[in-house]
């Protein structure tokens, strides 16, 4: 008999949770495995090391990661060889990494968000020496440039800004988990931005959990600047960005959108509750009042600008009064767009430890009338879309729906027939609206 020893590839697969930021991180951590020569698998029973890249935000993200892991102990059983890492936010909580190692055993690599830039090394390490091997810094190390990206999302690409957080929303994990912020030098992200054009990319998101603060740390460079700089990259792309803080967004940075013909014109700006009282006790450094003069603010430079966000309910103290107050600002604004969430305590952050924790039924209950007004909204606004002709970026193809998908200016999603699409500036003339997505015929193609 005879055995072709050479030739025999490892495989990896990567399992991601959280936010645009882990995606991209998953991303870099493809990346450096194909650089040691791993190639990518989606069957977890057929790979050689599973990676999960976790989050922490909310207590079901990491109840989910943990008994995703938990799964896995029976493969470990039948395969020997196969590796288990597993990083991100989760990982990086205080004391968090040695439970995580207690209850899973058959962890071999358990690294934190400031370790993921090591990661190739960590790997090296572990199939050298077979020890278990825990890495997670306590402190933020200086940005590493360079890191190998296995890019999944074309024709978008992510391009971090900034890292880390310095608002201590008094919910929020994220400052002890990502660290202090850090901005990357602009001509680093022009580059980057540069390189994605040029190799084809027609959308660029620039990453950070508060991007319009980009540059605090810098001292010379605004993030006003850095959408001008990164507007004047030749070709025919739209700039996106995410996440912003309400309190951090200036007439500046308002007129450089509004000023460049690439900014989509889509915001997501964060108001997570309409009550002052609440934003007071979050720590938010805004009142609903500031953050309906920034709604002004938007619109007097880009009338129809599309503006998501992020609410939450059922933070400690909330009255239903404090919830009608959400409920009016929602109905005030008319967002293109809402994340929702019940307030889940996080141990370690300031609201965890507040009195006056609410009831769990009370939050669902307050969470399915925000639900249902904001799909009301959303529904009122597709219809307003009805026998126009929008142009479109092609992202992908919905092998279910048999269509391709993608977004307009405003990021509303839509479906249409063609071919070879994925990459392309499609005009789509929409003839029928459900929920909050669109279909429509393809009406021409951008050469
Ligand atoms: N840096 C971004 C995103 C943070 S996480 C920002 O500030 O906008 C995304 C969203 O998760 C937040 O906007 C908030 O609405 C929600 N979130 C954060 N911590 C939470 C918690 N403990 N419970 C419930 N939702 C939370
Ligand atoms: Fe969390 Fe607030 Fe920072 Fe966003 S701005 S990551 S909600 S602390
Ligand atoms: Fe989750 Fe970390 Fe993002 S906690 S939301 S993955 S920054």
């Amino acid at each position: 008999m005879i055995f072709n020893m050479g030739n025999i590839t490892k495989t990896y697969c990567i399992i991601t949770y959280g936010c645009q930021m882990n995606l991209h991180e998953s991303e870099k951590l493809a990346g450096m495995l194909q650089n040691l020569g791993y190639v990518k698998t989606d069957n977890e029973e057929q790979a050689d090391i599973i990676v999960f890249n976790t989050c922490c935000i909310r207590e079901n993200a990491e109840k989910k990661a943990e008994g995703n892991i938990g799964a896995l102990k029976k493969l470990k059983r039948t395969n020997k060889n196969l590796i288990i890492a597993v990083g991100g936010c989760m990982t990086q909580q205080q004391g968090y990494a040695d439970k995580l190692v207690k209850k899973f055993p058959f962890i071999d690599i358990v690294f934190g968000t400031h370790n993921l830039e090591n990661f190739a090394e960590l790997l090296t390490e572990k199939t050298e020496s077979k020890k278990h091997i825990v890495a997670v810094s306590e402190k933020e190390g200086k940005i590493i440039e360079g890191t190998p990206k296995m890019r999944s999302s074309f024709p978008n690409g992510w391009v971090n800004i900034s890292y880390g957080c310095n608002n201590f929303c008094t919910y929020c994990i994220v400052p002890f988990v990502r660290g202090r912020e850090r901005s990357r030098l602009p001509e680093e992200i022009v580059k980057e931005c540069k390189d994605l054009i040029d190799s084809g990319y027609k959308e660029i998101t620039l990453l950070g959990q508060n991007v319009n603060s980009y540059g605090h740390d810098l001292g010379n460079v605004s993030f006003a600047d850095l959408i001008r700089r990164v507007s004047e990259i030749d070709g025919d792309f739209r700039l996106r960005f995410m996440t912003n803080h309400p309190k951090d967004l200036t007439e500046d940075m308002v007129k450089a959108i509004a000023e460049s013909p690439k900014t989509a014109k889509s915001i997501h700006l964060p108001v997570q509750a309409g009550s002052s009282r609440i934003l007071q006790l979050m720590n938010r450094h805004y009142t609903r009042g500031d953050y309906l003069d920034k709604i002004a603010l938007l619109r007097k430079y880009i009338p129809d600008i599309a503006i998501t966000t992020d609410i939450m309910v059922g933070f400690p103290t909330e009255t239903d009064e404090d919830f009608k107050d959400t409920i009016s600002l929602v109905k005030e604004v008319r967002f293109a767009g809402a994340f929702t969430f019940i307030y889940s305590p996080r141990s370690g952050t300031p609201a965890a430890k507040m009195d006056g924790q609410i009831d769990e039924a009370v939050s669902k209950t307050r969470i399915m009338e925000l639900i249902d007004l904001q799909n009301g909204i959303n529904r009122e606004q597709s219809k307003a879309y009805l026998g126009k002709e929008i142009e479109i970026l092609c992202e992908g193809f919905d092998e279910k729906k048999g269509k391709y998908l993608g977004r307009d200016t405003y990021g509303r999603m839509a479906y249409f027939n063609g071919k070879n699409l994925i990459g392309r500036f499609v005009n789509v003339k929409i003839t029928r609206t459900g929920g909050i997505s669109l279909l429509g015929e393809t009406v021409s193609v951008k050469e």
